[in-house]
């Protein structure tokens, strides 16, 4: 197993069967007692070094760790406050931390950099999420998502709205959706936030069946699974109208186009396209995607550092 993830830098490193196992393992660690669960990365020391900001995925790795009874230390707002500031360069980074740490839980504003850097790490390096590249743990703790929720992954109808251009989350999840039979994806976006070229063509040789929906109605009306994005500002150069998100945002009236059953999912942080009236909808899933992300990040540390399920 730690073979197979030594680092976890991208979603293509992930097959089916290991997605399973993560989902198990996952499970599994749902239901250990905590005193059990501390002594899974007892001893061990996890790095997390964010490069951008972040709630979510900095906070529920710590807990994560901690949960498992390992060590954190770490960088946040790293491009400031670490030597990279210094000019030093991220395979220095990686070469001086994994001196420290067991593994290293990074954010960065560059899949590139990350990546070829990753090559001079001599501890697991775990992509929390690249610049508009990446973020595969995010991608794994939705499809855990849909399956908690739903009960499979396979043939699911999913609506992916929003900034399908910068999202790195709809980028990791789209390459993971592909890899399970029968997947159908409806994409809407903003006119100028459309899937990259390279990332569009690359999903088409996969074979997942990708369609772009005429409006928001179009998009979600049966879908099993609603996945919604915020439009990446920070990553704009004022090419999109600041009200752009208006053309898909989700309300309380939306809501009569999706089945019983159907789950609405979201990486957040939400800034608008999400109404708070669909919060308390029994299929407004986000705060429990929220939840299955710390499992998630459980599993992968534990796969990569805690050895065999006992
Ligand atoms: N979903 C996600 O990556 O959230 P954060 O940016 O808060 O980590």
């Amino acid at each position: 197993m730690r073979g197979a993830v030594f680092h976890a830098l991208t979603v293509n490193q992930f097959d089916v069967p290991l997605v399973w196992e993560l989902m198990e393992r996952a499970e599994w660690l749902r239901g250990l007692d905590r005193e059990e669960a501390r002594t899974r990365l007892q001893g061990k020391i996890v790095a997390t070094l964010f490069y951008e900001p972040s709630t979510r995925t900095r906070l529920s790795f710590e807990s994560a760790v901690l949960r498992l009874g390992g060590s954190v230390v770490g960088a946040e707002n790293a491009r400031e406050s670490s030597s990279s500031k210094k000019g030093e360069t991220l395979e220095d980074v990686f070469r001086v931390v994994g001196c420290y740490a067991d593994a290293i839980v990074i954010r960065h504003h560059d899949q590139h950099e990350l990546d070829r850097a990753a090559r001079f790490s001599p501890v697991p390096i775990v992509n929390a999420g690249a610049g508009s590249g990446e973020h595969p743990t995010q991608a794994l703790l939705d499809v855990y998502t849909m399956w908690r929720e739903l009960g499979r992954i396979e043939h699911l109808t999913v609506a992916v709205m929003g900034d399908l251009k910068y999202g790195r989350t709809v980028h990791s999840l789209l390459r993971l959706l592909a890899k399970f039979p029968g997947v159908r994806v409806r994409l809407f976006h903003p006119a100028p936030l459309g899937l990259p070229d390279d990332l569009a063509r690359e999903l088409a040789a996969s074979g997942l069946a990708l369609e772009r929906a005429p409006d928001l109605a179009s998009a979600i009306r049966g879908a099993d699974v609603v996945y919604q994005t915020r439009i990446q500002f920070e990553r704009l150069g004022g090419e999109v109208d600041p009200n752009a998100a208006s053309l898909y945002a989700l309300t309380k009236d939306h809501l009569a186009l999706l089945p019983d059953h159907a789950r609405i999912l979201h990486p957040l942080p939400r800034v608008g396209e999400i109404a708070p009236e669909v919060d308390d909808d029994v299929r407004a899933a986000y705060f429990r995607q929220v939840e299955n992300g710390l499992y998630m990040r459980m599993a992968l540390l534990d796969a990569m550092l805690g050895g065999e399920r006992r």
